[in-house]
């Protein structure tokens, strides 16, 4: 069995970097990290040349002797591979395997993450030096786990090096196998761009108006992907057939360009998350009116669940944020930690390991502070920690448990990447998005995130009563199939404006909109605009409730006997005109809204359609709180986290225990500033 995230424990783990420390710390740091209840240890990340110091030359005694150490203190250890960062002596000689900006500039040595996925020499770089510490380490017993990398992605997601637009049009040749399908896919008839060559394809240039083919740009983000997916495979290859059977493979962090469901599919048992919370307080980015802050990692979890719905966190901020070039964010205050922790676990973690034990001092991070600072000495945050550990092992039921939501927002990678290149696209996107996430935290309305892909099918929608497709811009005939079983077998499906117009080229279609929607929807669109700056807020009425149709509108026609129009625009020149259509389809209903969904917008939907506030009849919370719930074994286990400086009030309508005390509450609550409860019903 996996020694983490097995379904029976919760535990807590640490960051640390030998190779930073003199070795006559080791000792202490361990016994001082399982004292407070730090049982595992990450290590390894950016230390290559201390496996491998000179090209083909392999030493093992560093982490041998911590890694014997860490055993015979009982501490285990993720390891992880080295190649986040490459050494000066791989790519002095080898330039090829560096990454280049969008002009072919290579990024040189001195930071992270400047290797390129695609170069030959680089992954056979690779190969060896995974090869080389699975087959030396992968059998000591302190071993539990492997990291693959560190945050794939992270620093920089486009990638524009020789290697690169070779392996493009390799990826290319088998996606199109002819030129004839690319051009005729890219719509290169349009401004003179046919091609007569593979090799006069490249990976996006520098163009003039920096407009590239966007039918390019969209297969380009697939093929980052691609790349990523198939460099960590390389890896993840190597270490399993040297791994115990039990240890687990994992990579850490998300960041855009990457179909993470495929890497857990070909390469992962487990992804983990790095959450810095922090953020929320950054001071160049400090919005006062942002009622979200450190809640916008909520949003971060509920994207990792999408992927493992039990998963870790490799990195859970202890400390300030900050490098010497960027980035400015406080310590945590008092309280901040722990319900930072938590606000993972009720999420689904049930492995939270913090960055970093000490903050280093040396490099561009001594300001990204560990539990610790630089001299070491305990202070207020490891109190914290310790007190967490304690919490936690009153917790330990909950190991295993599902967070539980029945309500889901729909994705899909070709629109993610779609809205990553298209500027209508992304404003619809960003503003629906982000209202979606604050009015279901404010409403306290648990969703999932549910991505649609080539192997989804109508099971992986079926405990939804209610989906968002906000914007699916980009549809094909297989998704459609499976949202057409879902409404038709009692679901309800909500769908935005825009919907429908795009194929998977990223194509406008010539159907009528919203194009392979209209079915389900009982909806066409024989016009739209985007809202005219000199009109305000566009405002749509359903039922007497008033609310925005925010960005763009599509003027909107019912279609067939089921259709039914809900709402109409009560403002500019199409007020009057259709702005909102259910379609009664089989047993359950679609819904066509022409607007993008601002916050009062979705609380509506949320209201009309019964979702909003679903433990009401339990439980009555602020807003300032969040309310996150997991489930195992018929007992639900309500988070109760407050991410405010006051106080919040709450109040139990029904009996509940309090996991962390094992006393039963009922009635009013005060929970105090940054406070979290856990009850069981
Ligand atoms: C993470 C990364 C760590 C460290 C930390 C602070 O993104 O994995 O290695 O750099 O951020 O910047």
């Amino acid at each position: 069995m996996r020694k983490l995230i097995n379904g029976t424990s919760i535990d807590l783990g640490v960051c640390y970097y030998p190779e930073h420390w003199d070795q006559s710390l080791w000792s202490e740091d361990l016994d001082r990290m399982m004292a407070v209840g730090l049982k595992t240890v990450r290590i390894a990340e950016f230390a290559w040349s201390l496996i491998e110091p000179r090209e083909g030359e392999y030493t093992y005694e560093f982490f041998d002797s911590f890694l014997n150490l860490a055993a015979e203190k009982g501490m285990q250890v993720i390891f992880c591979t080295p190649t986040a960062t490459p050494p000066a002596w791989l790519t002095e000689k080898y330039p090829e395997v560096l990454n280049a900006d969008i002009d072919g500039n290579l990024y040189r040595h001195g930071s992270r993450r400047h290797y390129n996925y695609n170069s030959p020499v680089y992954r056979e770089k690779s190969r060896n030096i995974v090869e080389k510490s699975a087959a030396h380490y992968a059998k000591h017993p302190a071993i539990v786990g492997w990291q693959l990398d560190n945050e794939f992605n992270c620093e920089n997601d486009r990638f524009y090096s020789e290697s690169d637009t070779l392996a493009f049009r390799k990826f290319l040749q088998e996606k199109y196998s002819t030129l004839e399908e690319l051009n005729q896919a890219w719509g290169t008839r349009f401004w003179n761009q046919t091609y007569t060559a593979w090799e006069e394809v490249y990976v996006p240039r520098k163009t003039n108006n920096h407009s590239v083919n966007p039918h390019e740009v969209l297969d380009y983000y697939r093929f980052i992907s691609d790349s990523v997916n198939s460099y960590a495979k390389l890896q993840a290859d190597i270490i399993r057939k040297y791994k115990k059977p039990e240890d687990f493979i994992t990579t850490n962090g998300m960041f855009a360009n990457i179909d993470y469901q495929r890497m857990e599919r070909d390469s992962l048992d487990v992804l983990m998350y790095d959450s810095y919370p922090d953020f929320g307080y950054e001071l160049d980015s400090y919005n006062p009116e942002d009622a979200m802050k450190d809640r916008w990692w909520s949003r971060n979890l509920s994207e990792v669940r999408a992927v493992s719905s039990n998963f870790g966190i490799m990195e859970q901020q202890s400390g300030a944020n900050g490098w010497n070039t960027r980035m400015e964010a406080p310590t945590p205050r008092p309280g901040q930690i722990t319900l930072w922790t938590m606000q993972s676990i009720a999420h689904g973690a049930d492995y939270v390991s913090y960055f970093r034990w000490r903050t280093c001092t040396f490099g561009t991070e001594i300001y990204w502070h560990g539990i610790l600072d630089y001299s070491g000495r305990d202070n207020r945050r490891l109190g914290e920690i310790a007190k967490i550990y304690d919490k936690v092992g009153k917790i330990q039921e909950i190991a295993g448990s599902k967070y539980v939501a029945k309500v889901g927002i729909i994705k899909d990678y070709d629109n993610i990447w779609d809205a990553q290149l298209d500027r209508w696209h992304s404003r619809v996107d960003s503003v629906s998005q982000n209202a979606l996430f604050v009015t279901l935290q404010q409403t306290h309305t648990p969703f999932d995130y549910v991505y649609l892909e080539k192997i989804s099918s109508v099971e992986d929608l079926g405990q939804y009563e209610v989906l968002f497709y906000p914007h699916a811009c980009i549809l094909t005939v297989e998704r459609m199939a499976i949202l057409e079983q879902y409404v038709a077998e009692g679901g309800k499906l909500v769908m935005g404006c825009r919907t429908g117009y795009k194929d998977m080229n990223g194509r406008c279609v010539t159907d009528y909109l919203p194009g392979l929607a209209s079915k389900v929807t009982g909806t066409d669109i024989p016009e739209y605009s985007f809202v005219a700056p000199d009109d305000g807020h566009v405002m749509a009425e359903w039922d007497g409730a008033e609310f925005e149709a925010a960005v763009f509108n599509d003027l909107l026609a019912p279609v067939g006997d089921n259709a039914e129009v809900l709402g109409t625009y009560i403002s500019s020149y199409y007020a009057g005109c259709p702005a909102l259509i259910r379609n009664r389809f089989g047993k359950g209903e679609a819904y066509y809204f022409g607007g993008a969904f601002a916050e009062d917008t979705v609380r509506v939907f949320l209201d009309k359609l019964g979702e909003s506030e679903p433990y009401e009849e339990w439980i009555r919370l602020p807003e300032s709180c969040e309310l996150a719930v997991r489930e195992k074994g018929g007992k639900k286990y309500l988070f109760v986290l407050n991410y405010s400086a006051e106080q919040a009030e709450i109040t139990l309508k029904t009996d509940m225990r309090n996991l962390f005390t094992g006393e039963r509450e009922m009635g009013q609550i005060v929970v105090e500033k940054y406070g979290v409860r856990i009850y069981v019903v």
